[in-house]
């Protein structure tokens, strides 16, 4: 073993301890290569989990007791990774880029909306693989709390299936199945909180003081005072206040930290215990065949006084240590961050300066989705290329997760900064959006509701399917075909930028198939409250039906994302792993950017306006193609150019390659 040469005095002998320790356990329970490979992870990843843990619970007096149970508990776990798990983490060892092909295509749907149950997801795999697909998020599908869940996002149980979606050997035959297909799949783990139903937070309501220590919890309004001067709320309407008070707990009633809903209780991390059970979970979610864990809210889970507490620089020594054990006992798992917060602070969660390749593999890009909301309002592409030469330019061993449409609201979080880099005002342009959004600016095409409005800072979010809020539902109201052509044309515009992009794009369910808002919601207490629920109806299989059929909407839109994703997985210039060169155009309605690689350059031209558009042909010069070219998504016809200008017609995408590039 060499890796341990390159360790610090202080890590290598708290390495040899640990291993001295262990050694024999393994040796017991695992073939003697198999306790080979351990070891070498194990000293490749220690100072990775030891400093991190060192700076963050050194202080803390149960901390050594708890490293020895988290290392015992990484033993435990790998030699419990069932044989195939095993081998396909040595094939991703060996492959490392395997999340970065541009053969990554994902879709998210809830179990039950899709197909009532995990048993029926897994016999609609076939649907899966007729669009393409090569990633499924499965919705929260872990034991929920009764009644209100927020979406399941308030868990009850994380070692059980949620009994009306089945049960965990049914997930571990669904995984099972998917692999077998070339899918992988991504559950999410709600860490942030629990719910409040669940053991712990049971055990600390009835005063255990152990389990009081599991959570945030204050007898006076002191300290919650303290905390609310500089936090925000998340849903204002519903559930304001970052705190609720328990008049039964631990008898003389308590505040509890509650960020999201009163009934999801904030986990303690400066607890140990709580970061060594949660890594206990994601043992258990890796081995049932997890390929990613979304880690859902992982910017709050640490708190500061003063501060916004999202971002603490805690969050990024945890995540590194949660990676650092996965890497050793389950490295075939990537972990993706759900934080929907500024681009700057964006980036850390996959890496920057001395955590590259330390951080998540993935993360959700909401500035892209943003923007691309904000340019169909539009039809103006500035702020969309503004925030592009933002983006970092090489992604080393992590990727984004490119997306549409999902199950929560859009929230316009464009930086002031980039605002008026291209001449807009913030606050305006929020409000144009809203606006335009709710169909209440004129010749809006969209319709969507309002989320979370603040009548006192006119803040708002948007909730809506993709295909309302690109104008499907008003356009197919008018019968006009010409209107319901263009919506249409705009939902396939939106999918060719996130499916000619970097990264791994994730389509939403039904916007496959241009499916509308759903207002059926209202009628169901539970959800009535919350307007996300517009978006999250079941799976309409009688419009699936007509997916083969050109002449429908839900033909051309399901067959215009197959071909798509088609191409894109046939081209290796799609590879995460290119550079990435926004450029400006002389035609404020044109997006132009090229992905480029040592084996050539894909141009992305798209026109974000109704009406044919044209751009100036230098831009081939400029992107760096010579030559004849092909457009990979017009059957490889060369694009028509006339007085030395390139025509696009009405939300048409050109992937532009040169005539020598060959494809897969
Ligand atoms: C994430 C989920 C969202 C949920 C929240 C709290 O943001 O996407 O749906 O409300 O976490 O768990």
């Amino acid at each position: 073993m060499h890796n341990i040469l390159l360790m610090s005095d202080e890590a290598r002998s708290a390495f040899i301890a640990m291993k001295s320790r262990e050694e024999h356990k393994l040796a017991a329970c695992c073939e003697p290569r198999d306790a080979d490979i351990f070891w070498l992870r194990f000293e490749r990843y220690f100072e990775d989990l030891y400093y991190p843990l060192i700076k963050v619970y050194g202080d803390y007096e149960d901390a050594i007791e708890q490293f020895r149970i988290l290392f015992d508990h990484m033993v435990e776990a790998y030699a419990a990774r069932p044989q195939a798990l095993r081998l396909l983490d040595l094939e991703r060892q060996f492959t490392p880029q395997w999340f970065q092909q541009p053969n990554m295509v994902g879709y998210t749907c809830y179990a039950d909306l899709f197909a009532d149950n995990l048993n029926g997801v897994r016999e609609k795999i076939s649907y899966f693989q007729e669009l393409g697909i090569t990633y499924l998020h499965l919705m929260p599908l872990l034991e929920p709390s009764p009644g209100l869940s927020d979406g399941g996002y308030a868990v009850k149980n994380y070692r059980k299936v949620n009994p009306e979606l089945g049960t965990m050997s049914d997930l571990r035959q669904l995984a099972n199945e998917l692999h077998d297909c070339g899918i992988s799949l991504c559950l999410d783990l709600v860490l942030n909180h629990t719910a409040k139903e669940h053991e712990w937070a049971q055990r600390a309501m009835a005063g255990e003081e152990e389990y009081l220590d599991y959570y945030y919890t204050f007898g006076d309004r002191t300290l919650p005072d303290a905390y609310e001067q500089t936090l925000p709320e998340i849903f204002p309407n519903d559930a304001p206040g970052n705190f609720t008070w328990y008049p039964q707990m631990a008898s003389k009633g308590r505040w509890v930290w509650t960020t999201f809903n009163e009934f999801q209780w904030d986990l303690n991390y400066t607890n140990p215990t709580v970061f060594r059970e949660m890594v206990d979970l994601m043992f258990f979610l890796a081995n049932q065949g997890a390929d990613v864990l979304r880690f859902d809210a992982i910017p709050f889970i640490w708190k500061r006084l003063g501060t916004n507490c999202q971002n603490q620089p805690e969050v990024f020594q945890l995540i590194q240590a949660f990676r650092a054990i996965m890497r050793v006992v389950a490295p075939g798992m990537i972990l993706k961050a759900e934080a929907i917060v500024p681009p700057d602070a964006l980036l850390q969660y996959l890496g920057v300066k001395s955590t590259v390749e330390k951080q998540c593999e993935l993360a959700y890009n909401n500035q892209l989705m943003v923007v691309l909301w904000s340019s169909l309002a539009t039809r103006n592409v500035s702020l969309m290329t503004q925030v592009f030469h933002d983006l970092p330019r090489t992604m080393i061993g992590c990727a984004f997760i490119n997306y549409v449409g999902n199950h929560d609201d859009i929230g316009w979080a464009m930086t002031d900064e980039a605002l008026a880099a291209v001449g807009e005002n913030g606050f305006l342009h929020r409000q144009f959006l809203n606006q335009f959004y709710t169909d209440t600016y004129p010749d809006s095409f969209a319709k969507g509701t309002l989320f979370q409005f603040n009548p006192e800072t006119k803040d708002a979010r948007i909730t809506g399917t993709t295909a309302s809020l690109a104008g499907l539902e008003k356009a197919l109201a008018t019968g006009d075909s010409n209107k319901i052509d263009l919506a249409v044309r705009r939902i396939l515009l939106l999918h060719s930028i996130i499916l000619g992009f970097g990264g791994i794009p994730l389509i939403y369910m039904g916007d496959e198939l241009g499916v509308l808002n759903d207002f059926s919601y209202l009628s169901d207490p539970l959800k009535a409250g919350d307007s996300r629920w517009i978006a999250r109806s079941p799976m309409d299989w009688s419009k699936a039906a007509k997916r083969h059929d050109p002449n429908t909407v839900e033909g051309k839109i399901f067959q215009g994302l197959v071909h798509l994703i088609k191409v894109r997985k046939s081209t290796s210039l799609l590879h995460c792993f290119s550079y990435f060169q926004p450029m400006w155009t002389d035609n404020e309605h044109i997006l132009a950017y090229c992905q480029k690689r040592a084996e050539g350059t894909l141009m992305v031209l798209a026109n974000f306006q109704s009406t044919e558009q044209s751009v100036t042909a230098k831009m081939l010069e400029y992107g760096g193609l010579i030559g004849k070219i092909r457009n990979l998504l017009a059957n490889n016809v060369s694009p028509i150019i006339a007085n030395e200008r390139i025509y696009l017609q009405a939300y048409e995408t050109m992937w532009l390659v040169s005539d020598e590039f060959t494809l897969f």
